[in-house]
């Protein structure tokens, strides 16, 4: 116990030195930072006794790491990112976000969570097997990027450019979470994303309100009622042909999610809402995990001071991002949206609409051999509770890429707690999940290996 408690401590402190460098990719002035943070994880994985290389893109670089590979064992390559999001709102923080700080055996930071503690618990799991056996029992490829929460941009090119190096059985990616404390979860699917930014621009300059307001039309009101037009009254979203390709949910998941010890209670206690709304007929797991959806992120233009302002602002925006479920694809779903906002605005203001990043959706098959492997190394890893097989909201854009260019699944086992605050103030992740997440590791390539002898 003593000793791996110690081995434990040391993980962790690694794991703090991690988490200290603000590597936010969206925010250009960090460049340095997010750059300095691939160079500390390629030394870090060289030292455990990998290969490793750092690699440039056109945006942030790769790191990767790989053991000496053998003929005759299965090649698993683990994907993660070191890049983070963005800390803002600084003072809704307890304690300042890359000052890692450990409370109640919780880990506060920004990355705890998404993703540096949940990659940091594979590196640290073939740590521990590399210095026990001086081995692993794969062929290993660790593929860890710092353009995830940016939208993956060139990781699509990187994986081209690459294919013959990062040949693989199957891929584990552990960026998603877990139902509750304690349950082991299997994530078979993703949503898509595809995001649009819209602006309405009115007049040639911001206008007296008073002297203009009645005939002149407002920019921000169109705005307004363009983004509201984007759903009916119920919650259905009302974009012609937006849930084109949607397949239906299967009556074995629906039973299953009904079955998984999370629900509208936990959603509305997590989130601090009182009442859930959504697409009438699902469930609110349903709606998250299944269906797809319309979201409104920001929205600004006009006076936005202290007091009043009668104005009629020349100009307003809104950001937009639609997650997709298989088998939408997400320049349809642009092209469907920008056709409904064009039609639906009035004369005497134009419409500005820029596309953003997007990506596919993605579904596999939780009992694949691969899957039923992850379940065994996730029984193992967390004994006591049956495996939850679950969809995710969230959207790992490259996942649907690794298996279009690759040809590979992806095996998605989380370890982030539903409180997780993932891109929010007070991000963190318990000390038992990081430690949790070694011991899955280290079950998930022994019982890779034993799969792999089924396919043969
Ligand atoms: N780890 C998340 C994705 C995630 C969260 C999957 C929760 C499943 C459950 C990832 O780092 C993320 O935040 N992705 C972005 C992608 C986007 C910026 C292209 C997302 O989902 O918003
Ligand atoms: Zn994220």
């Amino acid at each position: 116990m003593e000793h791996v408690f110690m081995t434990h401590a040391s993980s962790l402190a690694l794991l703090c030195d991690f988490i200290r460098f603000p590597s936010v990719s969206t925010d250009p002035s960090r460049k340095a930072a997010v750059s300095a943070c691939a160079d500390w994880l390629a030394a870090h994985l060289q030292s455990i006794g990998l290969s490793s290389e750092v690699l440039p893109t056109p945006g942030h670089p790769v790191v990767l790491a790989r053991n000496v590979h053998k003929a005759g064992r299965p090649t698993v390559l683990i994907y993660g990112h070191y890049d983070v999001q963005p800390e803002e709102p600084l003072a809704a923080w307890t304690t300042p976000p890359f000052e890692p700080q450990i409370r109640n055996g919780v880990l506060f930071a920004r990355g705890a969570a998404d993703n540096k503690g949940q990659i940091f618990a594979h590196v640290e799991g073939v740590a521990a097997t590399m210095r026990e056996q001086g081995d692993l029992p794969v062929n290993i490829i660790f593929l860890i990027e710092g353009e995830e929460e940016i939208g993956s941009d060139h990781l699509e090119a990187f994986l081209e450019a690459h294919r013959d190096e990062l040949r693989c059985d199957v891929i584990a990616v552990s960026d998603t979470g877990m139902v509750a404390a304690g349950v082991p979860t299997l994530t078979y699917g993703l949503r898509g994303i595809a995001a649009m930014e819209v602006r309405v621009n009115g007049p040639a300059t911001d206008l007296h309100s008073g002297i203009y307001g009645g005939a002149v039309r407002n920019p921000a009101v169109v705005l307004a009622r363009l983004v509201a037009s984007l759903h009916d009254a119920t919650g259905v979203v009302a974009v012609d042909g937006f849930y084109e390709g949607v397949l239906p949910l299967a009556d074995w998941e629906r039973a299953a999610w009904a079955r998984v010890p999370f629900g509208e209670t936990q959603i509305e206690a997590v989130t601090g809402t009182r009442a859930l709304g959504g697409e009438p007929g699902f469930s609110a797991l349903e709606r998250i995990w299944g269906r797809p959806t319309a979201e409104l992120n920001g929205i600004g233009g006009g006076f936005q001071g202290e007091g009043t302002k009668t104005v009629i602002p020349r100009t307003a925006f809104a950001k937009l991002t639609f997650r997709l479920v298989p088998v939408q694809e997400p320049a349809r779903v642009l092209e469907a949206v920008e056709r409904h906002l064009r039609r639906e605005c009035p004369e005497g203001v134009t419409l500005e609409i820029h596309c953003g990043h997007s990506g596919e959706p993605y579904v596999c098959d939780p009992h694949s051999v691969w899957g039923e492997a992850a379940q065994r190394a996730l029984r193992r890893a967390l004994p006591g509770h049956e495996v939850a097989l679950i969809r995710e909201g969230g959207s790992i854009p490259i996942v649907n890429t690794f298996k279009r260019v690759l040809g590979v699944d992806t095996l998605l086992l989380g370890l982030a707690l539903p409180d997780c605050r993932a891109h929010g103030p007070d991000e963190n992740f318990p000390v038992a999940n990081f430690e949790a997440g070694m011991a899955l590791n280290r079950a998930l390539l022994e019982e890779l290996a034993k799969g792999a002898g089924a396919i043969r």
